[in-house]
């Protein structure tokens, strides 16, 4: 499949050519490139820096979680849910299904090696990606060498947690939802949930379950859709409807069902946004909540929903309406961002920017590239942003989830597939430039 040239350069750095595609992440949207992949006998290495498959879904993600959409726009290429799979399957289901999906297709990622940098080399035309070892005491460092780069490290490698004034100051736990398993351990205590997307409402939901008393911070607006629509997926209905009616009118009969099924969110304390949840998904890439019994909730006084924060004390919140709450702890579900820009180095222009990394704020050399913008996704929008140049290519960054990952994924193989028959061709005729490139090494 690859080869180990076995050499190491000056600093110790081990050298690996890769005989085809090198792909950036092994979840869902790099499983499913490499088994399209597969199917072609296209060789490739996947790198991955955690010790498993989908360590987002296995490491990152809380007990309760279910697929909000069903099944049939999850499941990746050339392998179906089971059919005992209920409509909506739990993490344990859809991880489960991954596991086997990467055994079926004989995918075998590099584990806990992270990618520091990747860069296109203009003299060899070829891609170096250097990764360090995240397992053990001695940093091990090794240089993958290749002609194509697949980039599928998800809109999600990171949790965002933002600044806010006396937060170091709080006492109590803070954590980001990517670490929130269960509630279980907040059984009577008061929570803040700062923010109200997907992650916030369920994390609320879930310490409502397990007797805590949460408070959630909405401090914008956002809508709110039922998960289901008189027994279809809402998800599945827009999909219909936009067959026919333009965006802003399935917005528009969207919102009215949604009155009618949830009421007024307003009158909750959650104001919907002036452009409907699709126009606002497809221009801000903001993801509507699809409720799965929050709201409910919200009803009864079992979840409190309190406006913006101002600052924290060693003890308790002050809010932007004068209020102030005594809390317990503080769980941050306040959203990913991609880390693209932190290693790809394609950069025509480099410009200083901040970013917020395991809660600590740092600046740093933050590179946008000519494909991918300062945001870590591509600047082309959908449903062309998934072909750069020299090789790039990117899964899964069309913020249309698994779905999107899995149409990504068919496109790159496909394309790969077209470049390496091409190739092929050429290197029976003649000995490749890259040859002679890295026997200099
Ligand atoms: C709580 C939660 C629930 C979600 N639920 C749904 C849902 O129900 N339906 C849906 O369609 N979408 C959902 N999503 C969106 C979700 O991101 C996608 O479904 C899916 O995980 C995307 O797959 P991916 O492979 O693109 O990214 P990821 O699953 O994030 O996988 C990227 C992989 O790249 C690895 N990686 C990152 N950086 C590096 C690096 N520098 N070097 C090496 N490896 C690296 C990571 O460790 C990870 O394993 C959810 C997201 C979250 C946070
Ligand atoms: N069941 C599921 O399938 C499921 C579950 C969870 C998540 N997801 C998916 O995972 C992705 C991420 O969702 P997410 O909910 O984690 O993130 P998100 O949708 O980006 O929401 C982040 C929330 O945090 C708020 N926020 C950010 N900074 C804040 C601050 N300083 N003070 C107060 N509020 C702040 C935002 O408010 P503003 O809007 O005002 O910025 C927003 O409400 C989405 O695609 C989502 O659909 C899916």
């Amino acid at each position: 499949m690859f080869s180990f040239s076995g050499q190491t350069d000056f600093g110790g750095r081990r050298c690996v050519w890769v005989n085809g595609p090198v792909i950036v992440g092994a979840g869902p949207s790099g499983l499913a490139v490499s088994a399209c992949l597969k199917e072609q006998g296209i060789p490739f290495v996947v790198i991955e820096r955690s010790d498993c498959i989908a360590s987002l879904w296995q490491k990152h993600t809380y007990d309760r979680l279910k697929l909000h959409l069903p099944k049939k726009f999850c499941q990746l290429p050339k392998q179906p849910f089971p059919e005992e799979y209920p409509e909506y399957p739990t993490k344990k289901q859809f991880i489960s299904y991954l596991e086997n999906y990467a055994q079926k297709f004989d995918i075998k990622p590099q584990f806990n090696e992270c990618v520091q940098s990747a860069k296109y080399d203009e003299a060899c035309h070829l891609w170096r990606v250097i990764t360090v070892s995240t397992t053990g005491l001695v940093r091990l460092e090794t240089e993958y060498i290749c002609q194509m780069l697949v980039v599928a490290t998800g809109e999600n490698a990171e949790g965002v947690v933002p600044e806010i004034e006396g937060l170091k100051e709080f006492s109590g736990e803070v954590i980001h939802a990517k670490h929130y398993k269960s509630g279980e351990k907040h059984k009577g205590k008061k929570v803040l949930v700062v923010g109200c997307g997907n992650s916030g409402m369920e994390v609320s939901l879930d310490l409502s379950n397990h007797n805590a008393k949460p408070a959630m911070v909405v401090r914008s607006s956002v809508h709110v859709l039922p998960r289901e629509i008189f027994g279809k997926s809402t998800f599945d209905l827009a999909m219909m409807l936009m067959k026919w009616l333009p965006l802003w009118l399935v917005d528009k009969l969207l919102l009215i069902l949604a009155w009618f099924i949830l009421g007024s969110t307003q009158k909750l304390g959650i104001k919907r946004p002036s452009l409907g949840p699709l126009q606002l998904k497809n221009h801000h890439g903001k993801t509507p909540v699809l409720d799965i019994g929050a709201l409910e909730r919200i009803r009864s006084g079992d979840i409190t929903v309190v406006p913006g924060i101002k600052r924290f004390n060693s003890n308790s919140v002050e809010l932007v309406n004068g209020d102030t709450l005594n809390i317990d702890s503080v769980v941050l579900a306040t959203g990913y961002c991609s880390n693209v820009p932190y290693w790809l180095q394609v950069s025509k222009k480099d410009s200083i920017s901040a970013l917020f990394f395991g809660g600590k704020s740092k600046l740093n050399l933050f590179s946008e590239t000519e494909f991918f913008a300062k945001n870590g996704f591509p600047k082309t929008p959908f449903p062309n942003g998934w072909k750069g140049k020299c090789g790039l290519y990117a899964a899964g960054f069309t913020r249309r989830g698994l779905a999107g990952a899995s149409a990504d994924a068919m496109k790159i193989s496909q394309d790969i597939g077209k470049v390496w028959k091409e190739e092929l061709n050429q290197k029976k005729q003649k000995v490749p430039t890259h040859r002679r490139c890295i026997s200099t090494f």
